[in-house]
């Protein structure tokens, strides 16, 4: 995993959190990951769209595990470049791509997609942010029975 070096008076939280070695930044944990990944029931060749990829864990355990493509999206330039890294260490820079980007534009993604994972990052919005983000989600999703997952 790559450092970068931290202004603990401006990182971000979740940032902080990371440098003091906290690897899970999201409510429930692994747990809750864990069980999010096995009610989607991925299937090879799936593709999945994760909102706030942050350094990019969650990406790169659903590829390597089942195998589908991922487009992670991410506001902190610095958490998008240490995720590439992360991803490219793990050698699944053809399976994985993160974009810097907001959330709250969506529609800025042509492509759609079977799932989407949005872990710790719908709880922090406002109750408009939050519709506004399943708004744009819904526009995301390639077939009604297409899932969104998050915790
Ligand atoms: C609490 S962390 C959760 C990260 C990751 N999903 C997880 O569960 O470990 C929140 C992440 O959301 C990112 N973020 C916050 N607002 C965002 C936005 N509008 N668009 C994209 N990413 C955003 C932050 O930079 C941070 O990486």
């Amino acid at each position: 995993m790559t450092q970068t070096k931290l202004n603990f008076e401006t990182a971000p939280g979740h940032q902080i959190l990371a440098a003091a070695g906290k690897k899970t930044l999201r409510p429930g944990g692994r747990v809750a990951t864990e069980q999010l990944f096995q009610w989607a029931n991925f299937q090879a060749g799936e593709t999945v769209l994760e909102l706030a990829s942050s350094f990019g864990d969650s990406a790169i355990a659903l590829a390597q595990r089942y195998n589908v493509r991922v487009v992670g999206i991410e506001k902190n330039p610095d958490s998008v470049v240490r995720a590439c890294a992360n991803v490219a260490a793990a050698g699944l820079s053809d399976q994985i791509q993160i974009i810097e980007g907001d959330i709250f534009h969506l529609d800025r993604l042509s492509e759609q997609f079977d799932y989407v994972l949005a872990e710790a990052i719908l709880t922090m919005q406002s109750p408009i942010g939050k519709a506004k983000i399943l708004t744009s989600i819904h526009d995301r999703l390639n077939r009604v029975e297409s899932f969104f997952l998050t915790s």
